[in-house]
């Protein structure tokens, strides 16, 4: 049961979601902007809303196992062990797609990333549908990710897009995307295309206890172009620097400051964005942080980030904190 104001939301999402909109829904990583599958029409507002290039493909949100067989092939049991352990929840897992799946949701290639996540409203929505939806963050291309309908009511200001308003996201950071190859039996490769919540850490374990062997890999791939260099962009531009190393003297303002294109006179002016020693918190703070902040009459956004939670050796949340951090920087110390 959701409150009485939630209920008629949700009410009035399924209904335009039938109608062939799209609406915006809370989940436990970000908010999505999603559409049902099954009409092209439908998937076709998201990417005109968003602003979204074709070939970015959408990832697509399903209830249950069997609402996935009608999207992906039958998941491997290597793969299927893994969703047991992270679904519902934030992980999206890239599967050979069913050919009668839409080609816009996954931009024309032979797989499509598919989660299922555990919000009540998002898992709501789906059950009423009746259709898995696919759902991209909900904000413009190349921006900030929304964590709160605040935020998505920011990039689309004249009542476009409804919103079903669940509150703050849980997670804050969008779902960890990976796929799962089973090399032989015993012997699990696992390439993370975008790292997230669920970290390398839980994914070793998970294998670990099944006691097959896991090569965790780092992939840049170029079919997640939710991954061009730029992204998660806020509008006042993000200055990241090490803290160990004069972060705040004038020197190191002046360098920003002619990097930035800013004019010679006068002292610069930077708003501090301070994340939680607590990497969960940090998560769950950065975008609205982000949000909050760009809204300041300052120059720049200027963020502390300990050059030893930079490596991708780490097998933490702060990997996944630093992939977007260091994605939507303008300039990097
Ligand atoms: O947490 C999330 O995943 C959120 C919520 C709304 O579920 N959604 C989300 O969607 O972050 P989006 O579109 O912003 O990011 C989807 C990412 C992109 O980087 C995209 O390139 C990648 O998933 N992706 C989707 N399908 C893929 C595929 N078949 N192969 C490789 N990458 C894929
Ligand atoms: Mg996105």
């Amino acid at each position: 049961m959701f409150p009485s104001d939630l209920e008629s939301q949700i009410e009035q999402a399924v209904l335009l979601l039938k109608q062939g909109e799209a609406v915006a829904v809370p989940t436990e990583t970000v908010y999505g902007l999603a559409a049902r599958i099954d009409q092209t029409s439908s998937i076709e507002k998201i990417f005109r809303l968003k602003e979204r290039p074709f070939f970015d493909p959408l990832i697509v949100h399903v209830s249950d196992y069997q609402s996935l067989e009608k999207v992906a092939e039958s998941p491997s049991a290597a793969e299927l062990s893994l969703m047991k352990a992270v679904w519902p929840g934030p992980c999206t897992f890239i599967l050979k797609k069913k050919s009668s799946l839409d080609p816009l949701i996954t931009s024309g290639l032979d797989t499509v990333g598919v989660r299922m996540p555990s919000h009540p409203v998002a898992r709501a929505v789906l059950e009423r549908l009746g259709v898995p939806f696919a759902a991209p963050s909900a904000n413009k291309f190349g921006k900030t990710s929304p964590t709160k309908a605040q935020h998505v009511r920011g990039d689309w200001p004249n009542q476009e897009v409804f919103i079903v308003d669940g509150g703050d996201s849980e997670f804050g950071l969008e779902s960890t995307v990976l796929q799962v190859f089973e090399e032989s039996p015993t012997e699990v490769r696992v390439e993370i295309l975008r790292p997230g919540v669920v970290t390398e850490t839980m994914i070793r374990k998970v294998f670990a206890d099944l006691s097959l062997a896991v090569q965790v890999i780092r992939k840049e791939s170029s079919a997640s172009p939710g991954h061009t260099p730029q992204h998660y962009m806020p509008t006042l531009p993000l200055v990241i620097v090490d803290p160990e190393s004069g972060a705040f003297d004038s020197t190191m303002l002046q360098k920003i400051s002619s990097q930035l294109g800013l004019s010679a006179n006068g002292e610069p002016q930077f708003v501090l964005l301070q994340l939680n020693s607590d990497p969960r918190i940090a998560a769950r703070e950065l975008y609205e942080k982000l949000h909050t902040l760009s809204e300041s009459k300052a120059h720049f956004i200027l963020c502390p980030f300990a050059a030893e939670h930079r490596s991708e050796a780490e097998a933490n949340l702060w990997v996944a904190i630093w992939d977007r951090l260091s994605r939507a920087a303008s300039l990097i110390f």
